[in-house]
């Protein structure tokens, strides 16, 4: 059997996530349109809750996805060089179902391969790596435990193969705005060495209703994924928001080109922030705004990788093309 190993680049200490999270609170309940940043969704019991939102049948992202990986993973592994070792990458692998799909091929296709998962929570690595395990005995396993940029940036000063393919799924890239998604891009190339590869997963613009089936389920798990954000503000900063006062809305904008989401005050309410010694004032059915979830034109896809030093090898679009996961080479 095949090593696992760890290694922890500069984590942010728990105190400076929660100032960060203090700051961001403080700064978004003051603007005149409020607004949390998304990433603040994912303690214990939003993973969980993300977790189901995957499983939903309106969730079309994460069946494209799968679907493209079992039925079209040679096309995206064509332009890999096979005389070399290579590493994958894995920023942001969830429980590992998709990747799981490349990485079977990449060892099929008799690849020296070792792979790389990333992520900012080591217990998410330890579960990763130990169900991954089985279906990769002798595979190594290096997990990197940090934020993106910084793992990247160790991953090229201590390169784990002589060429990376770095995975960017699901359409986490969606959460950037059009400027961030370019600041973003470009930090990550300036990562890379001319020849490595990035796979990008991108939700494509369609037909408006589509989107918003998979953004306001009818079971309610979104808007209760939504809403965990208030009760965690509650747990971490001895807060009183109460949740029945407030509803899960969510829209696509097709002029923004992004689901948007929010929590509107169902009326008009103080709610006391204890350790931020904030009041925040909400006039009825007034909202935060908790996301943006920008979707793409095959254009735009051309159009980022271009501006940031990569070059577009492959697309591959699922049936429905509703979702397309695009090969970048860095040039
Ligand atoms: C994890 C950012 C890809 O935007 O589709 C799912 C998060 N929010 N349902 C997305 C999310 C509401 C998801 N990403």
């Amino acid at each position: 059997m095949s090593e696992t190993t760890f290694n922890v680049i500069g984590v942010a200490s728990d105190a400076a996530l929660r100032a960060e999270f203090a700051a961001d609170l403080r700064a978004g309940f003051g603007m005149p349109k409020k607004q949390i940043p998304s990433r603040y969704f994912y303690d214990a019991m939003g993973s969980d809750l993300f977790v189901q939102i995957m499983k939903m049948d309106s969730y079309y992202p994460t069946d494209c996805e799968t679907e493209i990986f079992q039925n079209r993973a040679k096309e995206l592994l064509k332009t890999l060089d096979r005389k070399t070792s290579i590493a994958l990458v894995d920023l942001g692998a969830g429980d590992g179902s998709k990747t799981k799909l490349l990485l079977s091929e990449l060892v099929d296709q008799d690849f020296d391969l070792t792979y790389v998962p990333v992520d900012i929570s080591k217990d998410a690595l330890v579960t990763l790596s130990e169900k991954l395990r089985p279906a990769l005995p002798t595979t190594p396993i290096q997990c990197v435990v940090g934020v993106y940029v910084d793992a990247l940036t160790a991953l090229s000063e201590d390169r784990p193969a002589e060429q990376l393919l770095t995975l960017f799924l699901g359409s986490n890239i969606g959460n950037f705005p059009p400027e961030g998604t370019v600041r973003f891009l470009a930090r990550v190339r300036h990562t890379m060495k001319k020849g490595d590869r990035m796979i990008v997963g991108f939700d494509l613009k369609k037909d408006p209703e589509i989107i918003e089936r998979a953004y306001d389920d009818s079971e309610g798990i979104t808007a209760a994924f939504n809403l965990n954000l208030l009760r965690r503000i509650n747990r971490e900063f001895h807060a009183n928001f109460d949740l029945e006062a407030f509803t899960h809305h969510a829209l696509y904008n097709p002029h923004t080109g992004a689901a948007e989401s929010f929590l509107v005050s169902l009326k008009e309410q103080v709610v006391e922030i204890q350790d931020l010694e904030m009041s925040v004032r909400f006039e009825a059915f007034e909202a935060i705004q908790t996301e943006c979830s920008y979707k793409y034109t095959p254009e735009d896809v051309r159009r980022y990788a271009a501006s940031t030093g990569f070059e577009v090898e492959t697309v591959v679009t699922d049936s429905r093309g509703y979702f397309a996961d695009a090969v970048w080479v860095a040039v």
